[in-house]
């Protein structure tokens, strides 16, 4: 499935970051911890290099303890790059951040030269939640629609730290099939770009793959593992009474309240992605890509 996914307002956003990149001293880049691979912007590396990285794996309470690890192993062992996990709305743990970005940036603050740190993070992945625990105080607009153009702001968060937020930035095209599910899955993507019942069926898989009997344990179902991901579905719709009239099943319902379970944690701990995985969807995608493009230079050729 392709997501179609065109935020208008990508471009500003890139220019944005490219002009503010220039005096930044660390650059947080907030993940989703459900999805830690999949919520990373890969234009961001490309934009902000050079520049000293925290990356914050939101929404841990969330997501599973043993493949946060995994992940923070794995962030923590690239170059000028420290991560760490977070639960956004608690204020104690999110004064961590501060620390970090002093760490990471050591010849920075004081008065004359203050920390200046840039935010970013996919729309939902809690950007405003984390601003509003760090200030003590509404700061941003939260808005659960992704995709709100927000201009940036300067936060101050001591006397000599600044953020600077941006607006929410995707990718042009997402090339890694599996990462626009679970981008989807989790609320990062607009619900107009993709279909609900393919993202509930995938999360479906996901979900029984990595944790067998979780969904029938949710949904208060029979043993399912004997059941298509279709029939799963059909079943989670009979049982939460999403029926249209004339008796058929809402599939789409069904897969909207399959959504709403995963993103409100309703599924217990879950975590759709490892470090290993997630580089052989990248390589499969870097393939596909290579052929994709190969493709369209042939049809120029073949047109001219
Ligand atoms: P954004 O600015 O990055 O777009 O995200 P925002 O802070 O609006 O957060 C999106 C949703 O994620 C909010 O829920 C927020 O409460 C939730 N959230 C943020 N951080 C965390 C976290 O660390 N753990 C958990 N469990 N949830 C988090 P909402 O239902 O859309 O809004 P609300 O009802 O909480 O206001």
């Amino acid at each position: 499935m392709a997501i179609q996914w065109f935020p208008g307002h990508m471009n500003s956003t890139r220019r944005a970051i490219l002009d503010r990149a220039k005096d930044i001293d660390v650059v947080i880049e907030l993940l989703d911890a459900r999805l830690p691979g999949s919520s990373l912007n890969p234009l961001l590396a490309e934009l902000t290099r050079g520049k000293p990285a925290l990356k914050v794996l939101n929404k841990q309470d969330l997501a599973d303890p043993e493949r946060t690890a995994l992940w923070l192993s794995h962030y923590n062992a690239l170059p000028a790059t420290q991560a760490l996990g977070l639960d956004a709305s608690i204020t104690a743990p999110s004064q961590r951040l501060i620390a970090a970005c002093r760490a990471l940036a050591p010849l920075r603050g004081g008065m004359t030269k203050p920390l200046r740190v840039l935010i970013c993070g996919i729309p939902n992945v809690g950007k405003s939640t984390l601003i509003n625990t760090l200030v003590g105080r509404k700061a941003t607009k939260t808005g659960d629609e992704p995709g709100i153009t927000k201009l940036e702001q300067k936060i101050v968060l001591a006397s000599d730290v600044y953020l600077f937020d941006t607006p929410g930035m995707l990718w042009p095209r997402i090339t890694v099939p599996q990462s626009g599910y679970h981008l989807a899955a989790s609320g990062g993507i607009g619900r107009n770009a993709y279909n609900e019942e393919e993202v509930a069926l995938d999360l479906l898989n996901c979900v029984n793959r990595n944790y067998p009997g979780r969904i029938a344990e949710r949904f208060r179902l029979p043993d399912m593992s004997a059941l298509t991901d279709e029939e799963q579905l059909t079943e989670i719709a009979k049982k939460r009474g999403a029926i249209q009239s004339g008796g058929r099943v809402n599939l789409q319902k069904a897969a909207e309240i399959l959504m709403g379970e995963f993103r409100t944690g309703g599924l217990g701990l879950v975590t759709l992605e490892v470090p290993a995985e997630m580089a052989q969807w990248q390589a499969e995608a870097e393939v596909a890509e290579a052929a994709r493009r190969e493709k369209k230079k042939k049809k120029v050729g073949a047109s001219e």
